[in-house]
């Protein structure tokens, strides 16, 4: 691996064209987790668009308590600060402004077509190749700070046996090496420019960019484990907060806010 490999910021910095996003990065070699490193870098004060980035994380974390499979130098491993004007409760609206972003970076730099699985998931035929873990720190009324954890598997070959089924990698669907830098550029840019989209109060406009991307918005057959209780129906789109609205046989329309969604059909 030549140093022209590794996510070192001065090679990120001559290719980025963001205005906060990135222009602040901590490389690390190795670390436990990069949303770890983060929060302590956002409670001491770092400001908005604060990145941290490793090649390897030791712990990594996903959603439901999961871990992240997190091998040296072929994955995007990144924690971005950001601080957004806006109640705790359309928090989950960054999630998806962020799974838009990750889906329109890797469209552009790999011409692949990859699909949202509720609420940021990214699947490359059918299998997941990005990941994304938002958790955030507020006050009743107003967040102090949200770290996005995402996590793209960008160049790996194999996944260990537990994972292979449902993980990928851009390379392994793609068949070809990806620059990681040139992902994680596209994707600060675009995550940026919706971020600003929704700081303006344009939700609506995000989640409609979501639903573009999205083959889970309507019409498809889920179950949702919504840790102890499990409901099945069918999608009927998504809540002002960013919910995921499950229709299920009786009619009623149950607003799905966390959770795991399995399509069965
Ligand atoms: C998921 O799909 O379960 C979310 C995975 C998020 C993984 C990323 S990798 C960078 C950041 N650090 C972590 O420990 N997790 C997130």
């Amino acid at each position: 691996m030549s140093a022209q490999d590794l996510l070192l910021p001065y090679l990120i910095h001559s290719q980025l064209n963001t205005r906060r996003f990135g222009k602040n990065i901590f490389h690390h070699s190795r670390v436990t987790s990069t949303n770890d490193l983060a929060h302590d870098l956002a409670k001491n004060g770092a400001e908005e668009g604060t990145l941290v980035l490793a090649e390897e994380q030791t712990k990594g974390r996903g959603r439901l308590a999961r871990s992240w499979f997190s091998e040296k130098n072929s994955g995007i491993y990144a924690s971005l600060i950001l601080r957004p004007k806006m109640k705790p409760c359309y928090a989950a609206v960054l999630n998806l402004a962020a799974a838009v972003a990750a889906s329109e970076a890797v469209e552009q730099v790999c011409g692949l077509a990859s699909d949202i699985k509720w609420p940021n998931d990214l699947l490359v035929n059918g299998r997941k190749c990005c990941g994304i873990l938002t958790e955030m720190s507020t006050e009743p009324e107003e967040i102090r700070y949200i770290i996005a954890g995402i996590g793209i598997n960008v160049n790996q070959h194999q996944f260990p046996q537990h994972l292979r089924q449902q993980a990928s990698s851009l390379l392994l669907e793609g068949k070809q090496r990806y620059s990681r830098i040139e992902l994680l550029c596209r994707l600060l840019e675009s995550f940026e420019q919706i971020y600003q989209e929704l700081q303006s109060g344009s939700r609506a406009e995000v989640m409609k960019r979501w639903v573009c991307r999205s083959s889970y918005a309507s019409g498809k057959s889920v179950s949702v484990d919504l840790g102890g209780r499990k409901i099945h129906g069918v999608t009927a789109g998504l809540s002002e907060t960013g919910g995921l609205h499950v229709r299920m046989d009786d009619g009623r329309v149950e607003e799905v806010l966390s959770g795991d969604v399995v399509a069965w059909r």
